[in-house]
């Protein structure tokens, strides 16, 4: 018998739509909600970026790690995923069990309409913003890939439309 899936776990690039979506599956399925990324900030007591400028990446992926670890497995959450989780293979591990894992994918030119918008979000490897997106989006597609159940597309489909993908997708 193949297990419940408790959890729905969202993973995609930056900007692509996750934490909306995970909000809009929280509320309609009443699951909790779990943002990695605010679970991170309050482990370290400061927004993400002020965090990495301080520490770097390598510091940050540890406090990543952790909270990935932290979650609990028995509980019906809705998780949302900071968008570098797939860099580490032991959190993919960990977030496989009971879960149904969502890419939320988007094109690389909405990212970066959305990205532009934003201020809060520390470049990954680039000075600036299109290099950043361009290496790191077209690296990271294929991982996502790898270790998603489903893709959902949320340059083409409504809040509403892509809710009803997911959960009509998910196993009681
Ligand atoms: C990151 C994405 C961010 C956050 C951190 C690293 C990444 O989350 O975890 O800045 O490596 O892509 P969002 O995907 O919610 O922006």
């Amino acid at each position: 018998m193949k297990m419940k899936q408790t959890r729905i776990v969202l993973i995609g690039f930056r900007g692509a739509g996750k934490t909306s979506l995970a909000r809009r599956l929280g509320k309609k399925l009443d699951w909790q909600l779990f943002s990695t990324d605010r679970m991170i900030a309050d482990a370290v007591g400061m927004p993400i970026a002020k965090y990495v400028a301080q520490n770097g990446w390598e510091d940050f992926r540890g406090v990543e790690r952790k909270v990935i670890a932290s979650l609990p497995l028995d509980v019906h959450g809705v998780i949302d995923c900071g968008g570098g989780v797939i860099e580490n293979k032991a959190n993919m591990f960990l977030l496989r069990q009971n879960s149904l894992i969502v890419w939320v994918d988007a094109d690389i030119e909405t990212i970066f309409h959305r990205l532009s918008r934003s201020a809060d979000r520390p470049l990954l490897s680039q000075p600036d913003l299109s290099r950043d997106i361009e290496e790191n989006y077209r690296r990271r597609q294929p991982l996502y890939e790898k270790y998603s159940d489903m893709r959902v597309d949320a340059s083409t489909n409504d809040a509403d439309t892509l809710c009803q993908m997911v959960i009509e997708a998910k196993r009681d």
